[in-house]
């Protein structure tokens, strides 16, 4: 569909939200759900995997080139200008070069897929997401021989975006996903949430969601996509590798070195406001546990 940045999708529009909805319920409802014990409650929760609403998913943000408190991007991002657009592809790829977002959504079908988002924070909330296969535009550039990694980065831009003014992380913030989880197609870019344009906050107008991996994988305000040969360095991992490894796949088994990640607390809970045990790979096991045969997880965590 043809790239509408101003006068985005309606929910009508995109893929009816059930057919995203039932895999994951599937999932949840079967050996996950048996082992745990918990087939009333949490099949419950999971049946209802409502949506956080709007209010919830852009107030409460992580998105430190606006600052470090949960409700900073709410209040600064809007200082960040987003129209024109242009990310750099480049490295082992066919058709390099600088491609503004028409040429990104150019072919793209853009649907609706509603993923949980868990932070390594331990929270997690459940967004509608708009976007596309990140495959999809991986194909489109032809991804070269030899090319084993993709590697991120959101813009750097210290005067709309406060925080980069100060040495909080080594700017810009960089992500990187092995070749296939790249091309995994539960692995989106989002454009949008809730069949509008994506809020700055939410990382506008293009970022990462890998629904497997902890929140902080999934990079916003995307400028450069870059094909490569060896491990990309990725913010966290290197401010800190000990406490978040390249992987950094939803594990409940494999605790934060200073804190168990065993459980999550859904932002806006509600009725469900408890604290829910956290599913193997977020939930997506059975789609992406593969990727990882014979790798010791606590090793590449
Ligand atoms: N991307 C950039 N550029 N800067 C960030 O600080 N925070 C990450 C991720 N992407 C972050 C980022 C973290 S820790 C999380 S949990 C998610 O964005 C939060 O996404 P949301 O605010 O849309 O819920």
């Amino acid at each position: 569909m043809a790239y509408r940045y101003r006068s985005p999708l309606t929910r009508a529009d995109v893929t009816p939200k059930h057919m995203y909805v039932n895999r994951r319920q599937l999932m949840a409802g079967s050996t996950a759900m048996l082992g745990a014990g918990l087939i009333g409650g949490r099949a419950a929760a999971q049946e209802a995997l409502e949506p956080n609403s709007l209010e919830e998913i852009t107030t409460y943000n992580n998105f430190y080139e606006f600052g470090t408190g949960k409700t900073d991007p709410a209040s600064y991002a809007h200082m960040l200008t987003t129209e024109p657009w242009s990310i750099e592809i480049d490295g082992m790829v066919d058709n390099p070069g600088t491609w503004s977002m028409a040429d990104v959504m150019e072919g793209m079908t853009v649907e609706e897929r509603i993923y949980r988002l868990r932070c390594v924070e331990a929270w997690s909330m459940v967004v509608p997401w708009n976007g596309f296969e990140l495959a999809d535009l991986l194909t489109r550039v032809g991804v070269q021989e030899g090319a084993r990694y993709v590697a991120f980065e959101t813009l750097m831009r210290p005067e709309e975006m406060p925080g980069q003014q100060r040495a909080i992380l080594d700017w810009p913030y960089r992500e990187g996903l092995r070749l296939d989880e790249a091309m995994h197609p539960l692995t989106l870019l989002a454009t949008g949430l809730y069949g509008d344009p994506l809020p700055n906050q939410n990382g506008a107008p293009i970022r990462l969601v890998v629904p497997w991996k902890y929140g902080f994988k999934s990079i916003k305000s995307i400028v450069r996509i870059s094909l490569v040969e060896e491990m990309p360095e990725a913010t966290w991992n290197m401010q800190n590798p000990r406490e978040y490894g390249f992987y950094s796949n939803v594990n409940p088994n494999v605790d934060h070195p200073r804190w168990s990640q065993a459980t999550e607390r859904r932002i806006g809970g509600g009725l469900f406001s408890g604290r829910e045990p956290t599913l193997m790979f977020n939930g997506y096991e059975d789609e992406v546990a593969s990727l990882y045969e014979g790798m010791d997880l606590s090793v590449y965590y």
